[in-house]
């Protein structure tokens, strides 16, 4: 199975960003932060006192959390009942906050949310999803804002709600949730050594999404190319160039992505626009010098995989920027995230 975590502080856009992802790519979206809720709403049910652990020791043993999907949203069910309505009240997300410090509540879930990344391909946002849950995920993205900006953000959809609201009093409880959930012992937010790091301060949502975008092609051949141009010359002479306005499966003529398979080999991803037949080229990376166009010479001769989008999946996973260096030297234009 595949995995994408997007770890990072309240109100960068995680959620959003993470669902725009799961509908572009038809990854199942898990919001971890919804089950340390669920967890939260059965402690103030039951009145646990959230500063007593050998309590919260007690009380996480009668918990059971399961996650159903309804018309694509996550449901999440506490001891049989759906209480998806009652997580984002302010009570809960500061009794979420408080009690998800405690190894008993951190490795139930844990355990609940590696149990559905073994299931289906998922993109899972959270606190530690790159560092703990999931570090094998194939694509790891910190999503990260200014406290100014998250709070400007929660400000303004408070004040659209007829909020009465203290722009400084929420700045101050962002920091505070920033400074308790990058310090704790277990498990604490940040940002994993492989992830990349996305500053969505000055962007609204859909511009921190083409950021990400380029760097989930590279890493899995997501169909959309539109930083990309590359010419390259096969070794028949033909001469193609690979530019790419494609967003809805129909307006481009050629796509291009790359996902690299491991330090040795990458796999090049070529589509052309009739909607049946998309060609996949898996490239192998020749030696430490060769070039993205030596790979692609050297496939070119060796191997085709004729494929079907969007059943696509590149024939394995794996984390290095071998090819990657290559398509940013040979594109033209910068990636950058
Ligand atoms: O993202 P959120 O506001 O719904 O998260 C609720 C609380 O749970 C928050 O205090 C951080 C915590 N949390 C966590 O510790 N680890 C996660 N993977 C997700 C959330």
């Amino acid at each position: 199975m595949s995995a994408i975590a997007i770890d990072g502080p309240a109100g960068a856009g995680k959620s959003t960003i993470a669902k725009l992802i799961s509908r572009e790519m038809g990854y199942i979206y898990v919001d971890t932060g919804a089950m340390y809720r669920a967890m939260a709403v059965y402690f103030s049910k039951n009145k646990v006192n959230p500063e007593d652990e050998s309590a919260i020791n007690e009380a996480v043993k009668n918990v059971d959390i399961k996650i159903e999907y309804q018309n694509g949203e996550q449901q999440v069910i506490l001891n049989g009942e759906n209480v998806t309505g009652l997580l984002r009240t302010e009570e809960t997300g500061k009794m979420a906050s408080k009690t998800s410090k405690y190894a008993a509540v951190r490795t139930k879930l844990v355990a609940l949310q590696r149990g559905l990344a073994k299931k289906t391909d998922v993109i899972m946002d959270g606190r530690d999803i790159g560092t703990t849950v999931l570090p094998d995920a194939f694509a790891k993205i910190y999503l990260t804002a200014s406290s100014d900006a998250r709070a400007k953000r929660r400000y303004d959809e408070l004040k659209e709600k007829g909020e009465n609201c203290s722009f400084d009093a929420i700045k101050e409880d962002i920091e505070k949730r920033d400074y308790e959930d990058m310090h704790r012992a277990i498990s604490p937010l940040k940002q994993a050594d492989d992830a990349v790091l996305v500053d969505t301060s000055d962007m609204n949502i859909e511009e921190g999404f083409s950021k990400i975008k380029p760097y989930l092609l590279l890493k899995n051949g997501i169909p959309s190319s539109e930083n990309f141009e590359f010419n390259y010359t096969n070794t028949s002479g033909n001469s193609y160039n690979f530019k790419g306005t494609y967003p809805d499966g129909k307006t481009f003529s050629y796509i291009m992505g790359i996902k690299i398979i491991d330090s040795k080999y990458g796999s090049y991803v070529e589509a052309q626009e009739d909607d049946i037949n998309y060609q996949v080229l898996i490239a192998t990376k020749l030696n430490e010098n060769s070039t993205l166009n030596d790979c692609l010479n050297e496939a070119w001769t060796s191997h085709w995989h004729n494929i079907k989008y969007p059943e696509y999946k590149a024939p394995d996973t794996g984390t290095t920027s071998y090819l990657e260096s290559d398509c940013i030297a040979g594109n033209g234009t910068a990636f950058t995230l």
